[in-house]
């Protein structure tokens, strides 16, 4: 296994262009799995472990994918589907495997898909997709830890979604391309990776309106055609590299994404003394020099265009060194807090009560041997590193892998010293 060995207190300056976002990504190579002729060319698709992962299930089911790492280009010929089940093995690494569901259910008229695994942000349930398949006209029954889909053509209909799913919304979409009617689903997600995936469905032929609205109208198509597709930009490793600037009173540009998708983000960077300018393709954060200029914050995470969850535990990181008390209050994932024993690890005056946490900025953090809990967390644990005093060692950085394609060398080429090592 490997680690991080990060020398804190370095301040981060220069430009970076983030790659693919990985949560576009995963729900557009499965979707590719909806087209049942030619071959798909995918550009932008970020190394992450994660793509990694959907890549074994894409081929278990008989799907043939080439992917370049070097060049982040796959092609996905999905013409000969020949598995409908997606088995616990591979759907335990990875909880967005769900999304198989949906194309498996429209190519083979039934798919057997296991209940998912993924990062432990407590309890993550998948109930949501397979009420709204039900809605479709799907028959669902469970066996064995396996939710088994049948229809041999949905009837599309009405969805709603008792609150915004994310990868809940992009499989109901595959599921609604071909259905029988037209689809509305209401209260739907509307982060800019289902714009993208929206993008991508009407590319291969699909009739999509309203992406990145809550009410989402499909008109049913009788077939998707093979597509030349590039992924936007990853908002996450963009939140997290501006989160360096204000943690080390730095300056980093971002570009290669929409500076709109990260509004909110901006807002609460702004309210706690950085200073934030954008283009129409890049967003530059710089942190105040003097840290009694950081001010704390108030943050409620919240389906977009609310603050997201995954940069809770990065602006949590930040926070901890602000002059005064922040608050932070968890409202999608409730039990996503388990990078704050480890923060404190570092030094950091943090209190949870439930989906609440209470931070004390302090003077200074110091270095220590902590690991990463999960993808996100993980980054929030690298950004308080890189703000600590001394020398940190940050385990199971696997995690961190998942989501963000070597965080270390980022960093680094913006003046960071992280090394990474074998543990
Ligand atoms: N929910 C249910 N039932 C469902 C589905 C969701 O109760 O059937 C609840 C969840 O428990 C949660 C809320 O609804 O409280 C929202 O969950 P959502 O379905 O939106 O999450 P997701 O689709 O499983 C995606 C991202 C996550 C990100 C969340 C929230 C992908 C592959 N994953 O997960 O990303 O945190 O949306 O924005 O897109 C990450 O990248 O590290 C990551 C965890």
């Amino acid at each position: 296994m490997e680690k991080f060995v990060i020398n804190g207190g370095r301040r981060l300056e220069g430009s970076i262009k983030v790659d693919g976002s990985k949560n576009a990504a995963l729900p557009i190579i499965l979707g590719a799995l909806m087209i049942p002729k030619g071959e798909s060319v995918i550009r932008n698709v970020p190394p992450l472990r994660d793509i990694f992962t959907a890549i074994k299930v894409m081929e278990f089911v008989g799907a043939k994918v080439s992917y370049d790492p070097k060049i982040c280009v796959m092609t996905v010929d999905a013409s000969n589907i020949t598995e409908n089940t997606a088995p616990y093995e591979l759907m335990r690494q990875m909880r967005a495997s769900f999304l198989v569901l949906g194309p498996l259910l429209v190519r083979c008229g039934e798919a057997r898909v296991s209940l998912p695994g993924g990062c432990s942000l407590g309890s993550r349930p998948v109930d949501y997709h397979i009420k709204a398949f039900g809605d479709l006209g799907a028959e669902i029954s469970e066996e064995a830890g396996f939710v088994i889909a049948k229809a041999s053509k949905l009837r599309g209909g009405m969805v709603y979604f008792d609150r915004p799913s994310h990868t809940g919304t992009e499989n109901i979409l595959y599921g609604a391309i071909t259905a029988k009617e037209q689809t509305i689903i209401t209260n739907a997600a509307c982060d800019p990776e289902i714009i993208d995936v929206a993008k991508f469905l009407n590319a291969s032929g699909a009739r999509i309106s309203g992406a990145g609205s809550p009410t989402i109208v499909v008109e049913p198509v009788s077939e998707l055609k093979a597509v030349d597709y590039t992924i936007s930009g990853d908002r996450l490793v963009a939140g997290t590299l501006m989160m360096g600037a204000a943690i080390t009173g730095g300056k980093v540009e971002v570009s290669g994404l929409d500076p709109d998708w990260m509004s909110i983000v901006c807002l609460k960077l702004l309210e706690m003394g950085c200073d934030v300018s954008t283009t129409d393709s890049s967003i530059t954060v710089t942190g105040p020099s003097d840290q009694n200029k950081l001010y704390p914050v108030n943050i409620t995470t919240f389906p977009y265009p609310g603050f997201p969850t995954d940069l809770q535990a990065c602006i949590m990181a930040v926070s901890c060194i602000a002059s005064g008390t922040s608050y932070i209050r968890e409202t999608v994932f409730v039990d996503r807090f388990v990078h704050t024993m480890e923060l404190r690890r570092l030094g950091a005056d943090v209190a949870v009560s439930g989906a609440e946490a209470v931070i004390q900025g302090v003077k200074e953090l110091t270095g220590a041997a902590i690991m990463a809990p999960d993808i996100r967390a993980g980054a929030g644990l690298v950004l308080a590193c890189l703000a600590a005093k001394g020398t940190s060692e940050l385990l199971r950085i696997y995690h961190v892998d998942r989501g963000y394609y070597r965080l270390e060398e980022k960093f680094n080429q913006l003046g960071a010293d992280i090394k990474r090592m074998q543990s």
